[in-house]
């Protein structure tokens, strides 16, 4: 059995060589190749180029089909295109020896065929090949994803490569990796597309059987093509395939990590390793029944807890039905705790005390977690004791006022609660300023202020009639604000405030001083005149000159005074009753009004405007160099 078909083939091997050797003897020699681009020139030459043959007249033909056609013709040197589909595309290049075929189309890839006429020379076969790059691939996956429960390679991407000459190579590849067509798991289809210009177009269908570890792999193309300047390959861009895979687990995530506490927003979130996630149901086991009851999660199947309350606290369960897999329910539970602290309150609730007596302050509260305690003063917010107890020993005036009670649980970040207490020390009231001055303009609406602290709480009263209102600034201390509207009386007694309550009274004085204005009346009269027209300036430009004609009197009839006294001083000194000399200043013994109006006129050389008045009303006693003269001049 073995024996015969042995023989048969080596008899058949024998034959066919001895037949290949008969007919490679008839046939004609190889045709010459010439490769060209398609849109570029082919030159096509009779014969090698250092051949003897006489080419001046020559017939070109196409070969089509084993049938030559007639081309062109060369005659004593003279090219002459045949009609047909070559006539305006070939003309004679080199003198004579090169046809050039203008315009490649891959119709053109056929024989050519020259033969000398004159003499008869054998013929020349030349074989056109034409090439084309194709286009830049193009690459379309399957958006609607692949199941890795299909039996059969689905559809995983198309690649298309237009326009090519001859057809490209496609070779596909995952993760840069080639892929090879595999029984039932990877299968290439390609096909081609001849285009009325006779180039190609390719289409490869990419199928295959994904796993799950391939929802993240990239597929391209790549496409293999030759030119005349030898093989070249041009690459699709990368493209990844939805994988649908069941879920193999559920859980929940809960954000944020660490301890909770109440008030916080927290997110509570199924979770599963299946693609597409399976239908969730997140529910919640009642602590008392025991039951569980589901819970209304988002659009996005979270269940967002915001502010999130101690009720919150629980068992949470999540279930997946997945439907890719044939009937898997897979769940998941997790113990959700959310701390709290609340009801931090202070025993006793109104502590009060005498002074010189101690008081405990005793401070508690509720909490899923073991509490420190800590005291501080509301006021400074310095620390004072840690721990719930806060003696405060010797009590006195100072010692009042408020006290906060801290809960915080130190292993739940950010979590305390707080409590104010106010601790009231038994005394009489207790006035916050003393007597003070306060400059006031007349027929002005004024607010006086007063503050008294004590306890119980002081009432305060004041002495004059107004608009009294008062504000508690804390349980012991009390803020009294009158307006009133200045009058000389009022200026004249000032006002009282007196606070009082069941301990004593006490009481502070608010004296009023007029503003006065007389010094720099004149400099503003001087500047008067440049002032705007507004009602106010004009006021007061009229009053001005009343109150500059008031002063000129004044000074002259202090200096008037003075000069009467001069007299009489000297007039005693040239009795020998009196001791008079320049520097006599200090022992003229003057009535302080008359000392302060003389003082006025002396230092004169410090206001310019009164001292322009005093030359401007007495022209006459206009004295050079400084005051004492002037005054030794008086005296003369
Ligand atoms: C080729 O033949 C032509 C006449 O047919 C002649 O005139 C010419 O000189 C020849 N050229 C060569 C190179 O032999
Ligand atoms: C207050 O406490 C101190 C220290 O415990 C004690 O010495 C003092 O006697 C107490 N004062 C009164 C009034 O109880
Ligand atoms: C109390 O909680 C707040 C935030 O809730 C935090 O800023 C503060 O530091 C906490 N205080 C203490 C003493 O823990
Ligand atoms: C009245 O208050 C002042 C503090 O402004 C205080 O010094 C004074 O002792 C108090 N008088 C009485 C009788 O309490
Ligand atoms: C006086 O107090 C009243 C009420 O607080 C306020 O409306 C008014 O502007 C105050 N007047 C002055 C001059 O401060
Ligand atoms: C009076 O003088 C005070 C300050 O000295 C000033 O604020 C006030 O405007 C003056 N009044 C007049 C009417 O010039
Ligand atoms: C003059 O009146 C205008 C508006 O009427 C006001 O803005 C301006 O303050 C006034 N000037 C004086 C000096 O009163």
């Amino acid at each position: 059995m073995r024996l015969p078909r042995l023989l048969c083939a080596f008899l058949l091997a024998a034959c066919c060589r001895r037949a290949a050797g008969v007919l490679g003897e008839a046939e004609p020699p190889e045709p010459e190749l010439v490769e060209v681009e398609v849109g570029s020139t082919a030159l096509l030459q009779c014969g090698p180029s250092r051949s003897q043959d006489n080419l001046s007249n020559v017939d070109w033909f196409s070969v089509h089909k084993e049938k030559p056609t007639l081309i062109f013709r060369v005659r004593h040197g003279l090219g002459q295109s045949e009609p047909g589909e070559y006539q305006h595309r070939l003309s004679l290049q080199d003198a004579g020896s090169t046809l050039a075929l203008t315009h490649v189309t891959p119709h053109d890839e056929r024989v050519f065929l020259c033969q000398g006429k004159r003499p008869p020379s054998q013929e020349h076969r030349l074989q056109l090949r034409v090439y084309k790059a194709p286009e830049e691939p193009s690459i379309q996956a399957n958006a609607l994803g692949i199941s890795v429960n299909s039996r059969e390679p689905e559809e995983v991407a198309t690649c298309v490569g237009r326009n090519g000459y001859p057809v490209p190579q496609v070779i596909w590849y995952k993760d840069g990796r080639p892929l090879k067509e595999q029984k039932n798991r990877v299968h290439i289809q390609s096909s081609q597309t001849a285009e009325s210009s006779g180039l190609y177009t390719l289409r490869s269908v990419l199928k295959a059987q994904l796993r799950k570890e391939d929802r993240d792999a990239r597929f391209y193309c790549e496409l293999s093509y030759r030119l005349p300047s030898g093989s070249h390959m041009k690459e699709s861009r990368e493209v990844t395939v939805p994988v649908f895979y069941p879920a193999e687990r559920v859980w929940l995530e809960v954000a944020p990590a660490g301890p909770l506490k109440e008030g916080d927003r927290v997110e509570i979130r199924c979770l599963a390793d299946g693609n597409p996630p399976p239908h969730f149901s997140l529910s919640k086991q009642d602590p008392r029944t025991r039951e569980t009851v589901e819970e209304t999660t988002d659009d996005d199947g979270v269940l967002v807890l915001a502010p999130a309350r101690r009720e919150h606290s629980g068992r949470y369960q999540c279930q997946g039905l997945d439907l890719e897999s044939t009937a898997s329910l897979l769940s998941a539970q997790q113990e959700l705790r959310v701390d709290y602290v609340s009801d931090v309150r202070v025993r006793p609730a109104a502590p009060e005390g005498h002074e010189g007596s101690n008081l405990t302050l005793t401070c508690e509260a509720e909490s899923s977690r073991a509490l420190e305690f800590q005291w501080l003063r509301e006021k400074t917010g310095q620390v004072l004791t840690r721990g719930p107890v806060l003696e405060l020993q010797d009590l006195d005036r100072e010692a009042g006022g408020g006290y906060r009670c801290v809960a915080s649980a130190p292993r739940v970040p950010g979590l305390n609660a707080t409590w104010l207490v106010n601790v009231a020390v038994f005394g009489p009231p207790w006035m916050a300023q003393k007597e003070r001055k306060v400059r006031v303009r007349e027929n002005a609406l004024l607010n006086l202020t007063c503050e008294a602290s004590g306890h119980p709480r002081p009432a305060i009263s004041w002495s004059v009639g107004g608009r009294a209102s008062e504000h508690d600034q804390d349980p012991q201390r009390v803020l009294s604000l009158l307006s009133v509207r200045v009058t000389p009386q009022l200026v004249e007694t000032g006002a009282e405030c007196v606070a009082a309550n069941a301990l004593g009274r006490n009481s502070t004085r608010i004296l009023l001083e007029l503003a006065s204005n007389t010094s720099t009346g004149l400099s503003t009269a001087t500047v008067g005149p440049h002032a705007g027209a507004n009602g106010t300036s004009t006021e007061k430009k009229l009053r001005e000159p009343q109150s500059k004609g008031v002063v000129i009197v004044a000074v002259t009839v202090s200096l008037l005074v003075l000069a009467l006294l001069g007299a009489v001083l000297c007039f005693f000194y040239k009795k020998g009753k009196l001791p008079c000399g320049r520097s006599g200043k200090q022992e003229i013994t003057l009535p302080p009004s008359h000392k302060s109006t003389f003082v006025v006129e002396v230092k004169s050389d410090k206001l310019p405007e009164e001292m322009g008045l005093l030359q401007g009303s007495r022209a006459d006693q206009r004295a050079p160099g400084d005051q004492g003269e002037r005054y030794i001049d008086l005296r003369h």
